[in-house]
């Protein structure tokens, strides 16, 4: 059984997942409304990791013992901006999440809860992954500011996505 103080964080963190699962649909839904269906099927497929990330911490609470409580999420935006501004927003979220799981390795540290601590591993490394990918799509976003034809291009390859 881990300590209460962890308990209440782990929820936490499987509300921000959730959120951010529900934050990237609200983005893909906007992209298939501006018909960038590519762009629109790499937020639905980000839509189902981060569902997944909220359900491997859920699954996680349960077989230490604890109970999951379930928060609430936040209504999102309906309207980000441009997609450069899209994905800034992506950058900027998954960095803030990066430093939530941070806190949370901080507290597990701070616990002696070492199951935890080998859980969270497998996050902290994703979130490596997760900063990387939208930092590298916003470039070529950048990269191609004013040019239709390679936004159609980029919209195809990011169309080609397959959930992992
Ligand atoms: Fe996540
Ligand atoms: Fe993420």
């Amino acid at each position: 059984m881990m300590s209460k103080k962890m308990l209440d964080a782990l929820n936490e963190q499987i509300a921000l997942e959730l959120s951010s699962a529900y934050l990237y649909l609200a983005m893909g839904a906007q992209l298939d409304d501006e018909n960038l269906p590519g762009f629109a099927h790499w937020m639905k497929v980000q839509f189902q990791e981060e569902t997944e990330h909220g359900m491997k911490l859920f699954d996680y609470v349960a077989d230490r013992g604890g109970r999951v409580t379930l928060e609430a999420i936040p209504k999102p935006q309906t309207d980000f901006g441009s997609p450069a501004d899209i994905f800034k927003a992506v950058l900027e979220h998954e960095r803030k999440v990066t430093a939530s799981i941070h806190r949370l390795y901080e507290l597990a540290l701070a616990e002696k809860d070492y199951a935890t601590q080998a859980h969270l591993q497998w996050f902290i490394t994703e979130q490596v992954e997760e900063e990387k990918n939208a930092e590298g799509i916003l470039r070529q976003i950048q990269a191609m500011e004013g040019k239709a034809h390679l936004m159609l291009m980029l919209d195809r390859h990011l169309g080609a996505r397959k959930a992992d």
